[in-house]
């Protein structure tokens, strides 16, 4: 893969760009009080949610963001979960916090999301955040169809009038884009399809997308002859896929097949270096608002 390819988009360097510019205002915004502050909530062990999670407190470091990773036993009860929130919630030391999904099978996940104060969910997850996206007044808006419309913007793609289609219908990624894309903001007014297990011929919506948005979580899924001439493919899928070459014993994977995809886009992101540190990024962009949202400035 030569990265200098135009129609590559560099999520690492934008994402780079963008922590620089956080951690100005951080800085700015720091004087005279206290820095931006951010927990990070991590039930169990597995293996790439610790990844992110531990790249998510990095991050926050170069963003002079002051944070936290509190990392909780997966078979912690749902009740001492609950009883935390409410404390984060309550602790005006605290501007923004998360907690990683997924969460252990006994822990309901709706339950605990709508626990969260919406004026420090910072994830953009909570309904009054989703509710608000939806009446066109975002107040947060979900980390990773921020970075999407982030990288949207500054690769100058014009949303209006195109057909996106997206494939994925989770509250974290395909729902909040859907109603980014189909909204009236600057990256909106487009024609919306979402697909899912149930789409019946997925190629054939696919093959109409100016902008396709794959959030599926299968290895090379979207092939070459499913991708219209010209299109704008955002990859959002992180798979780990075995081999047995790489130390890790694993390599990653997007959602995209990105040899058979790449002769046909006119923009596509990596996997990785794409879609991924953009999340990271606004997951910052976010705290810092949260911070200011606080602080009445
Ligand atoms: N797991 C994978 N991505 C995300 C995310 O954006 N937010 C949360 N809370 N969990 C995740």
């Amino acid at each position: 893969m030569d990265i200098r390819d135009e129609r590559i988009i560099d999520g690492k360097a934008t994402a780079k760009s963008i922590v620089e510019e956080i951690g100005e205002e951080a800085e700015k915004f720091s004087r005279g009080k206290r820095a931006p502050s951010l927990r990070v909530i991590i039930l169990g062990e597995d293996p790439a949610s610790r990844v992110y999670v531990r790249n998510k407190i990095k991050t926050a470091k170069k963003c002079n963001i002051e944070s936290e990773l509190l990392e909780l036993p997966d078979d912690l009860e749902e009740g001492e979960l609950f009883d935390i929130i409410e404390d984060f919630n309550s602790d005006s030391g605290i501007d923004g916090f998360m907690v990683q999904l997924p969460l252990p099978a006994h822990i309901n996940e709706n339950e605990v999301i709508r626990r969260i104060s919406p004026q420090k969910d910072v994830d953009g997850i909570h309904p009054f955040n989703l509710g608000m996206m939806v009446e066109g007044n975002p107040q947060f808006i979900p980390c990773t169809p921020l970075g999407i419309t982030e990288l949207l913007k500054r690769y100058r793609v014009r949303t209006e009038g195109k057909k996106a289609v997206i494939i994925g219908r989770s509250i974290i990624v395909g729902k909040p884009m859907a109603l980014i894309l189909s909204s009236k903001l600057e990256q909106g007014n487009a024609t919306v399809t979402v697909c899912h297990s149930r789409t019946p011929d997925i190629e054939k919506e696919t093959r109409e997308a100016d902008i396709l948005v794959s959030a599926v979580g299968k290895p090379e899924f979207i092939t070459g002859d499913m991708v219209k001439e010209d299109a704008v493919v955002i990859d959002v899928g992180v798979n780990r896929v075995e081999d047995t070459s790489r130390k890790k014993g694993y390599r990653l994977a997007g959602d995209v097949d990105f040899q058979s995809v790449l002769p046909r886009v006119s923009l596509i992101t990596p996997v990785p270096g794409g879609v991924g540190p953009m999340t990271v990024a606004m997951l910052m962009k976010n705290t810092l608002k949260a911070a200011k949202m606080a602080s009445g400035s």
